[in-house]
């Protein structure tokens, strides 16, 4: 589902709600929001949205080609309701986001994240969906917090990742 002016207060309770998330983080995540409701695709970032038959949001992700680079892509977002979490909907999610990208001829996904232990069932998610771990930089984010940079190539066999 297309992102609508109606999902920015739903974001932004949702990620109000998820605990590995800063108040800064959340403005920036907002942000991007903002920008893709004003410009649509010129913002250059899409959203995936898992809403309910109810209208309640249960997740949703924000991803983007990204900037002068040859078809690979940013997954700069994703989040589920915790009170939803391991029930699939992340899962769900990146392969809406994947199968997007793949439309687009994307061919590379990259995924930042943190190493801090409130990140290892986020690292767990995107390992099991067959992302894997290019790049790490020690205490990028603060002593201590690396940053986990993630690719999936959606043009290769798994094992050639
Ligand atoms: C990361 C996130 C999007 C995953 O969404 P989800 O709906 O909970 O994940 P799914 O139920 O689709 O899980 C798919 C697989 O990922 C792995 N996984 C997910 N959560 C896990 C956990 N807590 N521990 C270990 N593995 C986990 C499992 O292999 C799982 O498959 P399984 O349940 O069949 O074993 C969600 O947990 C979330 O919103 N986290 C907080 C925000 C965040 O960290 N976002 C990413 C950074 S921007």
């Amino acid at each position: 589902m297309k992102l609508a002016p109606r999902h920015r207060a739903a974001i932004a309770e949702l990620l109000g709600r998820v605990s590995e998330f800063t108040a800064d983080e959340v403005a920036v995540a907002l942000e991007l929001v903002d920008e893709a409701l004003a410009r649509g695709d010129a913002s250059g970032y899409r959203f995936a949205i898992d809403e309910a038959a109810d209208g309640a949001l249960r997740g949703y992700a924000c991803f983007g080609p990204t900037p002068m680079t040859e078809a690979t892509w940013d997954l700069y977002w994703i989040a589920v309701d915790p009170r939803l979490q391991r029930g699939g909907h992340g899962r769900a999610l990146l392969g809406e986001v994947e199968r997007a990208v793949a439309a687009a001829a994307g061919r590379l996904l990259r995924v930042e994240t943190a190493s801090l232990d409130a990140y290892d069932a986020t690292r767990a998610f995107y390992e099991r969906a067959g992302y894997a771990c290019a790049a790490r930089l020690g205490d990028f984010y603060a002593r201590g917090n690396d940053l986990c940079i993630y690719t999936k190539y959606l043009d290769r066999p798994a094992a050639d990742v």
